[in-house]
């Protein structure tokens, strides 16, 4: 049987820290309230908004390159990408064929995920299925975000700009026949599009679009309404209950319990959303991780950052059971259980 093994993982944030004093400048708000309602601390940003190499596929390549490393691969060995993003270099096409050119990939399948927060799960649940169909031997899986490019930094759109940071992380998914290898043991995928437009960025979009020739109404600018916005009392409610609900899905499917779990990492949305659901699973507080007080919500990149992280500081070993929950815009949640 072929098994799903992450071979390795790698991470890459734009050098550019910002804290939450840095945003207290731009608009009323403080590190009391951010890091009280968040547990974010500070995030990164790309510094200079038109250099050219700092776009969202140029930080899924940098993580992209540090992943094939510690995998002790090269770009010619990558038969598959996918990538998953919500703010692309561009309208149309995705960031998945950008990372193809960067890496001097053969002309090899490139696919981009839409599925924001969950985006990264939902990227791995394609990827193992492909493993183990017997279609690609090694598929590099990346999430990315330029966030800081389209966000309101002003007091009307403080909610949500404190919340979310720039950055990548991949993982190469390589195929394994080996008995003794690690495996993805279930995976589990979910929407409610019903709720879209509790989290969302409405513009430019065919919905919206001012007229049949434009996709982008001139008022959205001068409204505002190009930023993203957020119920974020709605999201927070559907989040503490669908997060249990993946996870309990998850290891239910691979005949496994919450005790046996090694680490848990979940979406970095927001600590106070991973601390209520630690405790709802009865997780102690060395199986769970979270770096969200250093990068805020990256979205797509916040799981493989984290994961890439964990396994640098050794909080991941080889044999051990990890499991990656995500719920995001969309809505959209899913979980990804494996033996690393
Ligand atoms: C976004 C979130 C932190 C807001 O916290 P909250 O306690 O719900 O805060 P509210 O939106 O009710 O706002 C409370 C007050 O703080 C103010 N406020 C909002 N943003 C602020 C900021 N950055 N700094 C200071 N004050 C702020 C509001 O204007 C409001 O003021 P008012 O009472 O005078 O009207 C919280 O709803 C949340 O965590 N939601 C989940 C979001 C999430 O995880 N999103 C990602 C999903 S993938």
């Amino acid at each position: 049987m072929i098994k799903s093994i992450i071979c390795g993982a790698g991470h890459y944030v734009p050098e550019n820290v910002v804290t939450n004093g840095d945003l207290a400048k731009l608009m009323t708000t403080n590190d009391d309230w951010i890091t009280e309602r968040t547990g974010i601390k500070e995030r990164h940003h790309r510094k200079n908004r038109n250099d050219p190499k700092e776009t969202t596929a140029y930080l899924g390549y940098q993580a992209s390159l540090r992943a094939l490393k510690s995998a002790g691969k090269t770009p010619e060995d990558i038969d598959y990408i996918v990538f998953a993003t919500l703010s692309p270099d561009y309208y149309f096409p995705g960031c998945g064929v950008l990372l193809q050119d960067m890496l001097g990939c053969d002309t090899i399948g490139a696919l981009d995920v839409r599925n924001q927060c969950s985006g990264f799960v939902y990227a791995m649940s394609v990827a193992n299925a492909f493993i183990k169909s017997g279609l690609y031997k090694n598929i590099l899986v990346v999430g990315a975000e330029v966030h800081s490019f389209g966000l309101d930094f002003s007091d009307q759109g403080r909610g949500v700009s404190v919340i979310f940071g720039d950055g990548a992380g991949a993982v190469v998914l390589t195929a394994s026949e080996d008995a003794s290898a690690g495996d993805i043991l279930s995976v589990n995928m979910h929407s409610e599009g019903k709720h879209a437009e509790e989290l969302c960025t409405m513009f430019p979009g065919s919905k919206f679009g001012w007229s049949d020739r434009m996709r982008l109404e001139p008022d959205a600018v001068t409204d505002r309404e190009i930023y993203p916005i957020m119920n974020g009392n709605f999201v927070f409610k559907h989040a503490v209950t669908r997060f249990p609900e993946t996870i309990a899905e998850a290891l239910d499917t691979a005949g496994k319990t919450i005790q046996e779990l090694d680490m848990f990492i979940p979406h970095q949305a927001n600590l106070r959303i991973a601390q209520f659901v630690q405790q709802k699973l009865g997780l102690p507080e060395d199986k769970i991780f979270n770096n969200i007080q250093k990068y805020g919500n990256t979205t797509a990149a916040s799981i493989p950052i984290a994961l890439s992280e964990a396994i640098q500081q050794g909080k991941i070993q080889r044999g051990n059971l990890v499991l990656l929950s995500a719920f995001g815009s969309g809505f959209t949640w899913g979980s990804v259980l494996f033996n690393y």
